[in-house]
């Protein structure tokens, strides 16, 4: 069985509908993700439950004193997800303690958010480039020793070159802002389509509403994943 790349973002706050989507999605995804909205809605127990069955990516964002960061990593450990992310921005020793408290599980280090733009960047005080500031992110969190990076489409290709594969000690990079090509952008800026993504280095694609938004979930995922196998199926 090849890889699956796809990675469904469970958006929901309703553990139901949450659940009721994780099985008619069933095989044809990869991976799943619980952000924000479904652990603060659902709780951890939504995590320890789906990790029974797949791959987990617990989507938290951490970013906060590294003690706390370190609490908080060894907490989520225990529910068994495959991947957690903590924001480059908190800093060398932040993303120390978060690699160091980690054991089987694999830490993500968010650099830039997809849906911030120039302007959104200008606002926070960020002068230079979109791309400038993930490179320097992605030096300090992976030198912090995180297996993993969270970025946008458009700086696989200068990451994947940069570092070079996973089977060559690179970064995992797990890339949301994934839209397939007819699918409405919604509050997301720096986008590329699941084949651009794949075919620039990424190794899973995080996708969202474009699924659970779509009429029928299930035929849509099928159709990304056929899409980026060229039809040779996972
Ligand atoms: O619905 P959509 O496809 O935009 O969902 C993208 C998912 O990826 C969301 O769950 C969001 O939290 C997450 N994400 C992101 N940008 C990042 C990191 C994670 O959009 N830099």
């Amino acid at each position: 069985m090849k890889h699956n790349p796809i990675c469904v973002a469970l958006d929901l706050s309703d553990r139901a509908e949450i659940m009721a989507l994780v099985e008619a999605l069933d095989t044809s995804i990869g991976t799943l993700k619980v952000g924000l909205t479904a652990f603060t809605s659902c709780g951890p127990e939504l995590v320890s439950e789906l990790a029974q069955t797949a791959d987990v990516f617990l989507d938290l964002k951490l970013h906060d004193i590294p003690v706390q960061v370190a609490g908080a990593v060894a907490a989520a450990e225990a529910l068994g997800p495959r991947f957690l992310t903590v924001h480059a921005s908190g800093g060398r020793a932040m993303l120390e303690a978060a690699a160091e408290a980690a054991d089987e599980m694999e830490i993500l280090a968010v650099t830039v958010l997809t849906s911030l733009g120039g302007e959104d960047l200008a606002d926070i005080g960020m002068d230079g480039s979109a791309s400038d500031q993930v490179a320097r992110l992605a030096e300090l969190a992976l030198s912090a020793g995180v297996a993993g990076l969270v970025c946008s489409p458009l700086e696989v290709e200068m990451l994947r070159t940069h570092f070079g594969p996973v089977s060559a000690g690179g970064p995992v990079l797990v890339v949301p802002g994934i839209r397939p090509r007819g699918s409405a952008r919604g509050d997301q800026r720096r986008t590329m389509t699941p084949s651009e993504a794949l075919r620039a280095g990424a190794d899973h694609i995080v996708i969202g509403r474009p699924i659970t938004g779509a009429a029928d979930p299930l035929a849509t995922a099928r159709e990304i994943l056929a899409d980026v196998s060229g039809g040779a199926g996972f």
